[in-house]
């Protein structure tokens, strides 16, 4: 089973970005503890950050055809960005929202999600065990 993990916008700042919300494990790290899981349950992955939108949809339009499932933090792309959602709702394969921190209890702008229609499940809150619940997810739906 073949999945893409997206991290959007910041994401790349993990570590540095607001620990007390975020936490302090990097992107390198969190991507290291979603390998070593993935691994475990016998799915290739392949990572993929961006802070450009035209970017992210791209790399989901490309994987169209070719893998099993994704799993997208869209990051801020997550309250706005219709481009993003229709991109997820043209491919074939089911496309796992996550989010670390907890979006319906903070400011609220990020209680809405344009993503959350399209996305096979959403999963937020759980720091790096969102990212684990959603290879879980894939797996059982596989
Ligand atoms: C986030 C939540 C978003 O609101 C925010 O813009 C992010 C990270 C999360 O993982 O908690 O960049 O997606």
């Amino acid at each position: 089973m073949k999945i893409l993990v997206i991290n959007g916008p910041n994401l790349n700042m993990l570590g540095i970005r607001e620990p007390e919300i975020y936490g302090s494990m990097t992107l390198g790290e969190l991507n290291g503890i979603v390998a070593g899981e993935a691994e475990s349950l016998g799915m290739e992955t392949e990572f993929f950050q961006s802070n450009h939108e035209g970017d992210i949809i791209d790399k989901i339009q490309e994987n169209y055809g070719k893998i099993d499932g994704a799993i997208i933090n869209p990051g801020a792309f997550t309250h706005y960005s219709y481009a993003i959602r229709d991109a997820i709702a043209s491919v074939d394969y089911p496309v796992v929202e996550v989010h670390l921190s907890d979006i319906t209890k903070r400011e609220a702008f990020r209680k809405i999600s344009v993503i959350e229609e399209v996305a096979a499940k959403q999963i937020f809150g759980k720091g790096v065990g969102s990212y684990l619940e959603a290879l879980n997810f894939l797996v059982s739906k596989h």
